[in-house]
């Protein structure tokens, strides 16, 4: 059934970020940082020479929760540094498994979570969710929602500021405003608001410690029901008004694959399961972005002048500084990875920051180069699982740049501290404060 495009802008309104989500979101940047490494880059270096494939997993030996053993169970875990053995698991999806995701996080996110399933449940649901972020659907929204939600929240009064600090005022409430805005929720600041704390609720969740683990386990649970029931609600008023429009609800409820469709209960998961995936990892990447062209002034330049290398840039910028630190996978059957032996049911913790700057891989590895090849940038993933909503993030961060860099002489406001990224999953600077010209 296909249904006419709308042509109408979406009109999404300011939210109030300042309080409640502003606090979960430096909450979550506590929960993956650590204060005894400063520069984890060196030490990843030391371990691609000296112990490529580590017994143990450098998340937990630095109390920060891992994906590789969520739940505790005592598995053992290799965590791999070299980006050969990394993109070997993530392209060979008949060894290694994610279904050591339900744990953790997927606790909250059930059946619908994408990322966990694994096989045929795997490829009908990215099948059936592929359509919906087609480059010709996220062209629209680019036009439609993202670019106007820039101009209209930072456009014209923005100019007259002439200082920011980009986290708060833009980096964490855009992502925000844009994945509301794209799914086609109600235009209501303060339950947007609401819904954005319960997101950032269950990206809390996990924790190492048991006596916060058990505090925050049941502050997400509850987040991920309240927030279940009020998007079942949002999905059936769509389907009620007939779901025939450009935003992402109306085409999860229109989408169909070999007869295959999405019911209510469905389409709430998948929506409850983007929440988190699409705003904490676009706020830290457009972040890091513009500090790594604003602490470099000839490539400020090069890409202040030429806005066509901005995508270019952003990738590069991934690859140094990947957002999404760490990832990992089950194998499924017992095998060699460097001449150390991985057991059935053991995991593995992939680390995409190390891969990313494996010097095997690319030249001069460690510095920001405009002009090297865009391939082999772990930085969205890779394999079957990699990041489905590319599309969506890579134009909200490049919208949001474009803005940023067309305000006069925008640099680092010298008077407030260099910003600095910190993390090792979920990387990114707290405070990033700007300053321009208002003439
Ligand atoms: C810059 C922002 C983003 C980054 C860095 C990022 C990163 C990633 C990565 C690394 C994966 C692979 C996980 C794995 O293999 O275990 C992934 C998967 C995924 N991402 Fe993103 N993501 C971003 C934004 C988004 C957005 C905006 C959406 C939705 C609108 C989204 C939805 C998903 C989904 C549904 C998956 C699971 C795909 C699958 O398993 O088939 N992400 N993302």
């Amino acid at each position: 059934m296909v249904q006419p495009i709308v042509t109408h802008t979406i009109e999404p309104r300011s939210i109030d970020t300042s309080s409640v989500t502003e606090s979960a979101f430096h909450s979550v940047s506590a929960t993956y940082a650590t204060d005894d490494l400063a520069d984890p880059h060196s030490l990843y270096a030391q371990l691609r020479r000296t112990t490529p494939v580590m017994k143990g997993d450098i998340l937990a030996l630095y109390g920060i929760p891992s994906q590789a053993d969520y739940a505790n169970t005592g598995r053992p875990v290799f965590t791999l540094f070299r980006h050969a053995d990394v993109a070997a698991v993530l392209r060979d999806d008949k060894t290694w498994s994610t279904d050591l995701l339900k744990d953790g996080l997927g606790t909250f996110l059930g059946e619908m979570f994408l990322s966990a399933r694994n096989g045929e449940s795997h490829r009908l649901l990215r099948r059936l969710l592929q359509p919906c972020f087609a480059p010709d659907v996220t062209r629209r929204w680019r036009t439609h929602v993202i670019a106007p939600l820039v101009e209209r929240e930072y456009g014209g009064q923005w100019r007259a500021r002439g200082r920011a600090e980009l986290m708060s005022d833009l980096a964490m409430p855009f992502p925000i405003l844009a994945i509301y805005a794209i799914l086609g929720f109600p235009d209501d600041p303060a339950s947007v608001t609401q819904f954005a704390d319960w997101a950032l609720q269950i990206l809390n969740g996990p924790q190492i410690d048991p006596e916060k683990a058990k505090a925050s386990m049941a502050r997400a649970f509850e987040a991920a029901d309240l927030l279940d029931e009020h998007v079942r609600g949002v999905v059936a008023a769509r389907r009620r008004a007939g779901a025939s429009g450009e935003e992402l609800i109306d085409r999860l409820i229109r989408t169909e694959v070999d007869g295959e469709r999405l019911d209510d209960g469905q389409i709430a998961g998948i929506v409850r399961m983007l929440l988190p995936a699409a705003a904490e990892t676009t706020t830290r990447t457009l972040a890091n972005l513009m500090v790594h062209l604003l602490q470099d002034e000839r490539l400020l330049a090069r890409v202040r002048t030429d806005r066509s290398l901005l995508p270019r840039a952003l990738t590069e910028s991934m690859r140094l500084e990947p957002v999404a630190g760490f990832l990992a996978r089950r194998a499924l059957r017992d095998l060699d990875i460097g001449g150390v032996t991985i057991p059935a049911g053991s995991a593995v913790s992939l680390v995409m920051g190390s891969a990313n700057r494996d010097e095997a891989m690319f030249a001069d590895a460690d510095s920001f180069d405009l002009d090297r090849s865009q391939q082999a940038n772990l930085g969205f993933g890779y394999g079957l699982h990699m990041c489905i909503g590319m599309p969506v993030a890579r134009t909200e961060v490049e919208v949001a740049a474009d803005m940023l860099l067309n305000l006069p002489n925008l640099r680092l406001d010298p008077d407030r501290p260099a910003p600095r990224l910190h993390g090792l999953q979920f990387r990114g600077p707290d405070a990033v404060h700007l300053r321009w010209d208002t003439k």
